[in-house]
Formats: structure tokens, sequence, C-alpha cells
């Protein structure tokens, strides 16, 4: 098998890093063989109002119950902001770096304490309370980093929503957690273009309200005080509400598995799921991985190229990093906005030490010619992360050599919503790099790879990724529906955590990720239900039936494939094509767009009525001259035709 070479730990790396090797394998082994007192331990990383006595409580059977540090007392935000204003109230918490290049602000932890206090008193007295949820819809502003921390300050959960997401799909994430305060913008701002964020927001409150659920306030932050339309008894105005707000508000005492937020992300089957994260697990585990992974030292400049409507976003711009009393980057723009050389111009602008993102961004940049790299200094930079999807080997060597210049270590960190923080990951002082492999597991992290039937298998194999014991930033539960989650994540291996990735183990005991072995696909870094896509498809009056799988695709890691049986009579046109493209981009968002539609008369089934998705998969990679057995197929002839009509010819 093809393995690219090995970069070993630079000697300068190792000097300063806090993890070398010989610690990393006796942490290792202490927080598996005893877990209860490795975390007993690194849990007083925060800090805690009431100590807690009792660590773990986890069982990955029967009602999988997940409890950590349960009689603990404490608060996120009190966590990330005011047990560091002694020492460092006038260090930069937030540096904003707007999508306009000459845009920028910073703010200190002074100044975000009064911020976040204000929005909490203004979310207060607008009859917000603990429990509540709260949904963020914005865009890369300060603003949404204050809207996360005042929620948690006053043990309200937020649930944020992308601003990629369409009106309907921002409806169903407001229905299902039944929240009715919303915090948006008037417009986002991302390369130059405008999100209308208020107006999809009015259209998806109307639409909630069909479904039942009413929405009691919008507060609205004015970004490009573009014109909105104002409904004077829902909508606040954001400036307004916060200058007659008091600039203190207590953190309200939270035990350690109140819940914290609410995320949804898309499974293999059905609507997205609402992963419920808690209080005191996950910031110790968001923490803790955050200084480690990143070889993080007080006083680095940290940028987490992320979204905050993406986990990486929460875990890694918002609260890993604050609670570690960091100064974190926040960025409102894109890769090549103006240029492909903007990513590199903010680290020079700000001296950036940490950099992280996604393989689809570094794909794209590499694609764009090293000259918009090599312009920049990039001297501040020392450790590189990843993140997302596998990162090709190429992509890897590029990043390393071009942009670090072969003297910063790549983090290349698997994990995932589910996980809350990093789980597979080298540590820059510590692991010998394989560009392509995510590497060892982090401390307290049991990987164990099984085959179809659950065998477990040793030494170097090929597999299932499963993870076999709790960590303290795994999520608690689906939110409403505890059932779905026992059967989504613990039902396929008894037992066992499955996360739906395949994975390689090769004889360093290295972790290769191969990609999703569900019907989840994985574009540009975001994760997609070929479900939903396709319940989009048959949502069109044109279509009589849809299936969607991925397919291998340069820049963006996976692309969206997409058959459709028009109904009879219909004629399958570029019109019918054009016209299916825009109604997927309404019905879920942007992130959603097919990338490719054939149209079919027939599917391949089974006698039963089964779509064979692998023959589908197959087609899409066009890699028909392998598609294995198709004499169970109810009109083996159907597959001559996809064949034929192929929109992916090499
Ligand atoms: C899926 C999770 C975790 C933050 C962003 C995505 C894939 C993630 C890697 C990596 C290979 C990766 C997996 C995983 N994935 N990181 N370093 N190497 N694959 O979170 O949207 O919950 O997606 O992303 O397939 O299951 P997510």
């Amino acid at each position: 098998m093809f393995e690219p070479k090995t970069h070993k730990v630079l000697k300068s790396v190792k000097k300063r890093a806090l993890i070398d090797n010989e610690t990393y394998l006796d942490w290792y082994q202490q927080s598996t063989k005893n877990p209860e007192k490795f975390w007993k331990k690194h849990g007083k990383r925060i800090d805690w109002f009431k100590p807690y006595t009792k660590v773990k409580n986890t069982s990955f059977t029967g009602d999988v119950l997940i409890k950590w540090y349960e009689d603990g007392v404490t608060n996120v935000s009190y966590n990330c902001i005011d047990r560091h204003l002694k020492k460092r109230g006038d260090q930069v918490a937030i540096i904003w770096e707007g999508d306009n290049p000459y845009e920028d602000k910073k703010v200190t932890y002074n100044e975000l304490y009064e911020q976040v206090c204000r929005l909490a008193n203004v979310m207060k007295s607008n009859g917000v309370k603990k429990g509540d949820r709260v949904t963020i819809y914005m865009p890369m502003i300060l603003e949404a980093a204050y809207a996360m921390l005042a929620c948690a300050r006053i043990g309200a959960i937020h649930s944020i929503v992308f601003g990629g997401f369409s009106p309907d799909a921002l409806a169903g994430r407001i229905v299902d957690c039944n929240s009715t305060f919303i915090i948006t913008a008037d417009e986002g701002l991302r390369g130059g273009r405008v999100v209308p964020l208020k107006a999809n927001t009015d259209k998806a409150v109307e639409h909630a309200a069909r479904d039942g659920v009413e929405v009691r306030n919008v507060l609205v932050v004015r970004r490009t005080h573009g014109k909105v339309d104002w409904y004077e008894d829902r909508d606040i105005d954001y400036d307004e509400a916060m200058r007659l707000a008091k600039p203190k508000c207590p953190p309200a005492k939270m035990k350690a598995e109140d819940p914290l937020f609410i995320l949804y992300t898309s499974g293999s089957t059905g609507k997205p799921k609402g992963v419920l994260h808690t209080t005191g697990g996950y910031l110790v585990y968001a923490s803790m991985t955050h200084e480690y992974v990143f070889d993080y030292h007080p006083g680095d400049i940290y940028w987490c190229s992320a979204d905050i409507g993406w986990v990486t976003g929460h875990s890694y711009i918002v609260y890993g990093p604050l609670a570690n009393g960091a100064t974190t980057l926040m960025f409102e723009g894109v890769p090549n906005y103006p240029t492909p050389a903007r990513f590199w111009e903010v680290c020079d602008k700000h001296q950036v030490n940490i950099f992280y993102t996604a393989p689809t961004a570094i794909r794209a940049l590499m694609g764009a010619g090293d000259s918009h790299v090599t312009s920049t200094s990039r001297k501040s930079l020392r450790t590189l992360g990843s993140v997302g999807e596998p990162i090709n080997p190429e992509a890897w060597e590029w990043y390393y050599n071009i942009v670090g210049e072969g003297k910063c270590p790549i983090v290349d960190t698997w994990w995932q919503t589910e996980t809350g923080g990093i789980m597979i990951t080298p540590l820059p002082g510590a692991t010998d790099l394989k560009p392509g492999s995510a590497t060892r597991p982090f401390f307290g992290v049991r990987p164990q790879i099984v085959d179809g039937e659950g065998e477990v298998l040793e030494g170097a194999v090929d597999g299932n990724l499963c993870i076999v014991d709790s960590w303290p930033g795994q999520m608690r539960t689906v939110y409403g529906d505890h059932e779905r989650f026992i059967l989504t994540y613990f039902s396929t291996y008894k037992g066992k955590y499955f996360t739906g990735d395949g994975c390689r183990r090769d004889e360093d005991g290295y972790y290769w990720i191969t990609g999703r072995v569900d019907d989840v696909i994985n574009v540009s870094g975001h994760r997609m239900g070929t479900a939903e896509v396709e319940s989009a498809l048959v949502s069109h009056d044109s279509v009589s039936e849809a299936a969607v799988v991925g397919y291998p695709h340069d820049l963006k890691g996976q692309g969206i494939y997409c058959y459709v049986t028009p109904m009879s009579g219909v004629e399958a046109s570029d019109d019918l094509r054009k016209e299916l493209v825009k109604h997927v981009r309404e019905e879920i968002g942007p992130i959603a767009t097919p990338d490719k539609i054939q149209f079919a008369p027939g599917l391949p089934k089974t006698r039963s009525g089964k779509i064979m998705r692998r023959i589908l998969r197959k087609i899409a990679e066009n890699e028909f001259s392998s598609l294995g057995d198709t004499s169970t197929l109810a009109d083996p002839t159907v597959v001559d035709d996809l064949i034929e009509n192929r929109q992916n010819k090499k």
C-alpha cells in the first residue's frame, strides 16, 4: 500500500512543546487504564463553584447514560471570561477580521465581559430563562460569540444554525427544539456578497408558526444596515437594547450535566439530529484538546477559520480557546476574497501562531498557485491544523512545505459534531507525522476497528471505527429523542459508539480515516445526508423518484450526484436540471447544491424494491466496469441506461 514519507518531530518543535512522546505514551496509558483518576485530575483545569466528587458515570449499553462530573457546579461563560479578568483583563480575547480587509476589531477580556453581561441581561429582560432554547442564525461577527456566551451565562441552550441554510432548514431546527427567541443580523457579508439573514428569518418564523411554534422575539444586529422588514411587537434592535441593559450579570449556577448547546447535524436517515452537549465535561474536553493539540502557549495568537455554525467553531473558535484565556481570531470572510492570498495576509497582519483550517480550503488555494502564498511572510506561524475530511497527501505536503515552509507540524484532527472535541490527532511535540493519517488517539480515547459483523480486528487492519469507552466531550443524547441516540450510535455494534467512519490502522498503530461508510457525504467538510437531498428533490412536482450519492470531487472532497426519475409526461431537460438545482438550494441551502443530475427512467432496485446504492455509487464514480453482482435486480437493463447517460464521463 502507498505510504507517504514520515515527517519526524522537529527538534525545534519538541524543545518548546508541552507534550513529548514519552509524556504522550505515559498519559495515554494512565488515561485508559484508570480514566476515573485521569479525568479527576484534569477536570480541575476549569473552575467549579462547587467541586465534583463523582467523575465518570457512563454506560454504552441499555439506556446509554453518560454523565461526567455530575455533582459539580460551574458556568461556561464564567470560565471563558470572568476567571481571566484579574490576570488578563486587558489582553485581547477576540480579534475580528472583516470580510473587507480594511475592517477589523479587537475585544479585550474586560470588554468581552461587559458585552456578554449586557446581552445576557437583554435576553433575561425579554423573558429568556434557564433551559430555554435560543436559535442563533448569524454571520461571523463578534455578536455571534457574545450571543453564545450570553446564553451560557444565563443557562439558556443555544442552537446555532449556519447562515448558509435556507429559511425552511432554519424553520425545521426552530420547530424541533421549540425555540422562541432568535438572534440574527440584518445581512451577512461573505466574499463581498450579501446574505439576507433577516429576510430568511422572517420566512422561517412564518413557516415555524404554521408548524405550531410561535417565535416571540427576533433580536437583530445591524451588520450592513441594509433595509429589512420590521415587526414592531416581535423584533428587537440589538444596539438599542444593549444601550439600555445593565453591564453586569451574575453567571447562573449550572450543574455539570445541564445542557450547553444543541447543534443539528445530518445523519444517514431522516431529518437532522439535534446533537446535545452539556456543560462541565464538554468544557474540560474542549479546553484540554485546544491546549495540547495545538500546543497552545499563553500569548499565542490562534486562528480557526471555521464558521461558528459548525461544531469546529463552537469548540475551537469560542469555548476551547476562551476557556484557556487565549486570543482567538474570528474571520468573517472566505479564503479567496479579495484574492487567494487572504489567509496568509491575515496571518501576517495579526501575527497568527496557530492556524486551523479545512482540506477543501487548502486544495482550492493550492490550485490558485504558490505565488499567493510566497508573496507573504508567514513567519509567525508555528502550528498548522486540518479538520473536516480526509486530507490527501498531496494537499498535506503543500500545506507543510509551501505554507509552513517545512517548519510547522500539521495536526490532522479527526472528530465529529457528536464527539465535542478532537479524538484522533497528532500532538506537535510528540507525534511523527504521516501525511493523510490522523495518527493516534487523544488521551482517554479508545478506538477499535471492527468488521461488518462487529468482530474486533487487531493489528494492521481495515474496517469500521468504533470508540469503546466514554470521554468527557461526548454528546449526551439527541435532543428530544433518546431512542434515536441509542439506535444511531450504539445499536450497530452493541456496547460501542459507532462513528459511521471507515478506518485503517497501520503497523505503527496509526489511524487512517477512509471516509463515511453510511449514507452521509462530506462536501467541502460539510456533512450532508443523502436522504435530505433526496427528500428535497422529490418534494418538487416534476420528480417521481430520486437517489443521491457522493462521488470524488477534486476540490470539495465529495460532490453531490443525483439520479432523478421525472414524473411521467415531464421532459428531462436542461431547464428542469437548473430548476431542480435551484429547488434544492431553496429547500436546504447552497451547501447542498447538486453537482450532477442524471435523469433516469428507472433506478436499480432489488425485487423487494430496495435501491441498490452500491451500483449508483460506482456509476457516479465512473467505475462501472466493476459493478459486481447485478443479477438480483428486478430489472437489470436499467443499469445499461444509467451507464450510457452517466454525467461524470472522464
Ligand atoms: C465527519 C464528521 C469535526 C469537525 C468537522 C466535521 C469527517 C472530520 C476528519 C479528518 C478524515 C474527517 C469524518 C467524520 N472528518 N475530520 N481529520 N480526517 N475525516 O464535523 O460535520 O460532524 O463531520 O467528518 O467522516 O465522521 P462533522
